[in-house]
């Protein structure tokens, strides 16, 4: 009887939950309001901005701590075990944790460290602007590099995925016990890295202007995880 509360089946359904919201919103923000405001008329812009934008981004960020925190029990009922004894990289997922992790946590840090601050500030332009103060001339540096680290999310959000799943559901196969074990997951993280410093920086990439070509090129990033993870037999 009520074996909710027996396992992390709990913190699994509350993490698949706020995921879910977090994502959701993630893609709203790309795929339909980003090119909705390139092409929407002026006047209704501030109503999206001042009415709409801060609306979306407390469930946004929020969702995204919530996703981060129930991750993080989940991890600690599912790996603290193989952490403290095993060989955790090697055996039972810990490596697609560890990269589905690092590309959620790195996420979750672009929402509260880069996009979040930057919105505050894009609202209260337009909030200042509606009230006939005078606008803030960062606004739109502020806006652009939102957009860069949204669409990086966006751009993380296939692989990251997939390894939350995986993760947990891989088929049945064997351990990884591969000499090419450190170097390709150095690969990895080199490519990840690159994408990230990008966002940093807020310099949008080519790939990442359109809807489609972040969509493409998401698919194409998780491919080229899949194919490292393959090589390697990361399974149990
Ligand atoms: C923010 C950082 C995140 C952390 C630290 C984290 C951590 C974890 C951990 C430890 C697991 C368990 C894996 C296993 O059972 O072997 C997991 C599973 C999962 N996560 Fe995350 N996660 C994060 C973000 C996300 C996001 C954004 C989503 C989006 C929906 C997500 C969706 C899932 C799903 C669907 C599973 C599989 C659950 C299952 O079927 O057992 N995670 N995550």
């Amino acid at each position: 009887m009520f074996d909710l509360f027996a396992d992390e089946t709990l913190y699994r359904l509350l993490h698949i939950w706020f995921g879910v919201v977090w994502i959701g919103t993630l893609y709203y923000f790309n795929f339909m309001q980003t090119p909705f405001m390139a092409e929407a008329a002026a006047t209704a812009k501030p109503e999206i901005l001042t009415k709409l934008l801060p609306r979306a981004m407390w469930w946004f960020r929020w969702a995204a701590k919530a996703t981060f925190i129930s991750g993080l029990a989940l991890f600690w009922y599912k790996y603290a075990d193989s952490m403290r004894g095993g060989d955790f990289m090697g055996t039972g997922g810990g490596m697609l944790i560890t990269l589905g992790m690092l590309l959620g946590f790195t996420m979750y840090m672009n929402v509260w460290c880069i996009i979040w601050p930057a919105q505050k500030v894009v609202i209260k332009n337009a909030k200042d602007v509606a009230e006939g103060k005078p606008a803030n001339p960062e606004a739109a540096n502020k806006a652009a590099r939102a957009a860069a680290a949204s669409r990086t999310n966006t751009l993380f959000s296939i692989p990251m995925l997939f390894f939350m799943v995986w993760a947990a559901h891989r088929p049945s196969g064997h351990d990884s016990t591969s000499a090419l074990f450190w170097p390709l997951f150095g690969l990895a993280i080199l490519v990840y890295a690159f994408f990230q410093f990008q966002a940093i920086r807020g310099k949008l990439l080519g790939i990442l202007k359109t809807v489609k070509s972040t969509i493409v090129s998401g698919l194409v990033l998780w491919a080229f995880f899949y194919v490292i993870v393959e090589v390697l037999k990361v399974r149990v």
